[in-house]
């Protein structure tokens, strides 16, 4: 595992996406796995920065998403298809129609999950993927737990995400409380992974997982076992360390 110091959120931003930028140079068809929330929004203004200056090309890049909320339509500006449009994909050369999402509108979770897990094995997994870190040690939604999770599968947003994420909403009560997430198996099959860690109140998470015992009670704690993990992690994040 190599952990990258960065001197602050941007630095950070900036590594990550260079991290991104030379996985698609060297394989203009790379499958990218992408993440919503805070961290990546920097990593994403900076690939689109480089993409505009003609330095990045993603006419042949695919991307899978690692979440959705179960619920909300693609055009509701909470949900991850929004985000990911308007953050990142509606700014590069990247075929829209090969960037995947699990569809959060689609009732019956099997059908959705089922899918999904088909979409990630026919584009033979994925090559890079980027993720950020729940305050309990979440990636995706992959709530703690008794288990680790295998493929894609639909949870119950435990109060602690609902709380973390409700800054996006007008309030706690319209957070849904399910989502679809890639299954922590299906991350650990990536070929290489990136997580991104920002901000002092990630510290003393960020240690758990990196130097704590792997616990489903900590998902992001198998990513110890991962042959090929990048952590870029700002100084606040690495406080503790
Ligand atoms: C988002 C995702 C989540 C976030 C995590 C950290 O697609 O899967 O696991 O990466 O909740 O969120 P931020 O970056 O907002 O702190």
């Amino acid at each position: 595992m190599e952990i990258y110091r960065a001197k602050d959120y941007k630095d950070l931003s900036r590594k990550a996406a260079n991290i991104i930028q030379a996985q698609v140079i060297l394989k203009p068809d790379s499958i990218l796995g992408l993440a919503t929330g805070s961290s990546p929004v920097g990593v994403y203004e900076k690939l689109i920065e480089w993409y505009q200056k003609g330095d990045l090309d993603f006419s042949k890049a695919s991307s899978i998403n690692l979440d959705e909320y179960k619920g909300l339509p693609p055009e509701n500006c909470q949900s991850y298809r929004y985000f990911m449009n308007t953050k990142f994909f509606d700014h590069i050369n990247i075929d829209k129609s090969r960037t995947f999402i699990p569809n959060g509108l689609e009732p019956d979770a099997d059908k959705t999950c089922r899918e999904y897990d088909n979409i990630i094995e026919s584009c033979g997994g994925v090559d890079l993927q980027l993720l950020g870190l729940g305050h309990n040690g979440h990636i995706g939604f992959n709530e703690p737990a008794d288990a680790f999770s295998r493929g894609t599968h639909c949870v119950n947003l435990t109060s602690s995400t609902i709380n973390a994420n409700k800054r996006f909403f007008s309030s706690e009560a319209d957070v849904p409380r399910q989502a679809y997430t890639m299954g922590i198996r299906s991350i650990m099959l990536a070929k290489k992974i990136l997580v991104i860690v920002s901000g002092k109140d990630k510290a003393s998470i960020l240690k758990k997982v990196l130097y704590g015992p792997i616990t489903p009670q900590i998902p992001a704690s198998i990513l110890q076992l991962h042959a090929n993990v990048t952590i870029v992690a700002d100084e606040a994040a690495l406080t503790q360390m």
